[in-house]
């Protein structure tokens, strides 16, 4: 068997997490591959609402295994917060025993977010836009070869551990940043939810995961942001600190690439983007705010107001380039209803020149956006379930997505609703 992959191909936030949760039902595991609880994966199901920032989406459905992968950087102290608000509202992970924990995750510090908001008081200008997780922080001591992981818990001399990476952070913050931090805070409530995570399984992943597949159980690799936003291939330095594109997946499970099977894309109809940053075709005038009250475009994490734009197809053939797409998915067209046009970039204009790739030059020289015009659609969509029922404008839409991107559109996402999918092949 092999391992799908469902990643976002765009600045995050095209609606992955529904997806998953979606998808679940054909698949025996789960797993996150990057990122942290800067991820906020919002799924919505018989009237309820949840978002899930380091747990997986496959977790509603009773037969799905969930792990959080060694690729995942993992705060205890939200993670713990994450499951008992699951367990309130009837999920108890522990219970069902539907979650494991990669021992090779490493673990986010109380003092990895002093170091995350020092980091991002002191631009000046040029704000990256951190989720303030500690994220960043965190991959920085993992390359650094200085990180605790998960697996370190169970270690005698944990404790000892922990005070020496946090006297280097001490240390830091003294010295780059001029903060004195005598006692770091929420150090017990750390301290509790690391022994709270010693009842979860905590694995050898690879191991697991590769057994998956021997024993033909399928496995879907979710990823979390977006291309976009990728640490090589993003718009650096405005990008998150890991690999968000297939070859992520590789190493945030331990799965070799001739094991990688579907490569799942999701979009959104439009462009968003949270922080700083280029985008190239952002709206910052009426239609742009009206795409954003549709879309409720603000951050499921931050609560930030999130930068909307038209589709960038040149920044989505990027995209598929990097990670081999092999099915699309469109989320959110129904956002863009009612509009009387709607536009596609194909191409940027940049230096003179009409280019359709992305430019290394875009971070200090913005590329002018190419726009074609295409017919809206008036009809309200959230309710269509018969593909038959699609508007012949919206029709029009996807086949010249799929004619320009080359690639299927397997599934509409029409709703935030776990039902509001239509299967379009
Ligand atoms: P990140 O990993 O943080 O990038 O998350 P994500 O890709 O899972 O996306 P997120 O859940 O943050 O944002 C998507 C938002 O759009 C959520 O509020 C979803 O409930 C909602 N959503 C998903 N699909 C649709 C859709 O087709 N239409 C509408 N109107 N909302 C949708």
């Amino acid at each position: 068997m092999q391992v799908d992959v469902l990643l976002g191909l765009q600045w995050g936030d095209e609606g992955k997490g529904k997806i998953v949760d979606v998808l679940s039902t054909d698949y025996d595991l789960i797993a996150r591959f990057q990122g942290g609880p800067n991820a906020g994966h919002t799924l919505e199901f018989d009237g309820k609402k949840f978002v899930l920032n380091t747990i997986p989406s496959g977790i509603f459905f009773d037969h799905t295994m969930n792990l959080i992968g060694n690729g995942v950087v993992l705060d205890p102290i939200s993670l713990i917060k994450e499951l008992d608000m699951l367990k309130k509202a009837g999920h108890d992970l522990l219970k069902k025993g539907n979650l494991l924990i990669s021992k090779k995750a490493h673990l986010i510090l109380p003092s990895h977010l002093l170091l995350d908001a020092a980091s991002e008081q002191n631009l000046d200008t040029n704000k990256i836009g951190s989720t303030l997780k500690g994220i960043g922080p965190v991959y920085m001591d993992k390359t650094g070869r200085k990180g605790l992981r998960v697996g370190d818990i169970l270690l005698p001399d944990f404790k000892k551990r922990y005070q020496k990476l946090v006297t280097k952070h001490k240390a830091m913050l003294a010295s780059f940043y001029q903060l004195e931090v005598n006692t770091i805070q929420n150090e017990t409530a750390f301290f509790d939810a690391i022994e709270h995570l010693k009842h979860y399984p905590l694995v050898d992943s690879e191991h697991l995961v590769n057994q998956y597949l021997q024993e033909g159980k399928r496995v879907l690799a979710e990823g979390a942001q977006g291309s976009l936003l990728d640490i090589d291939f993003g718009s650096y330095p405005f990008v998150t600190s890991s690999n968000t594109t297939t070859a992520g997946a590789c190493i945030g499970l331990g799965i070799a690439p001739n094991k990688i099977g579907e490569v799942i894309g999701i979009f959104k109809a439009y462009s968003t983007r949270v922080g700083g940053g280029p985008f190239p075709t952002e709206l910052a005038n009426e239609t742009g705010e009206q795409i954003r009250q549709t879309g409720k475009e603000f951050g499921a994490v931050s609560g930030r107001s999130r930068r909307t734009g038209w589709i960038d197809l040149p920044a989505l053939k990027y995209a598929l380039m990097l990670n081999g797409v092999t099915q699309l998915v469109m989320t959110k067209a129904d956002v863009l209803s009612g509009l009387d046009h709607i536009f596609a970039c194909t191409h940027y204009r940049h230096h003179g020149k009409v280019i359709d790739y992305m430019p290394y030059e875009l971070i200090t020289q913005q590329a002018t956006p190419i726009l074609k015009k295409i017919d809206g659609w008036h009809q309200d969509i959230s309710t269509v379930t018969d593909v038959s029922d699609i508007p012949l404008k919206l029709k029009a839409y996807i086949n010249f997505l799929e004619k320009e991107l080359q690639i299927p559109i397997k599934f509409l996402s029409v709703g935030p609703d776990r039902k509001q999918t239509l299967k379009l092949y």
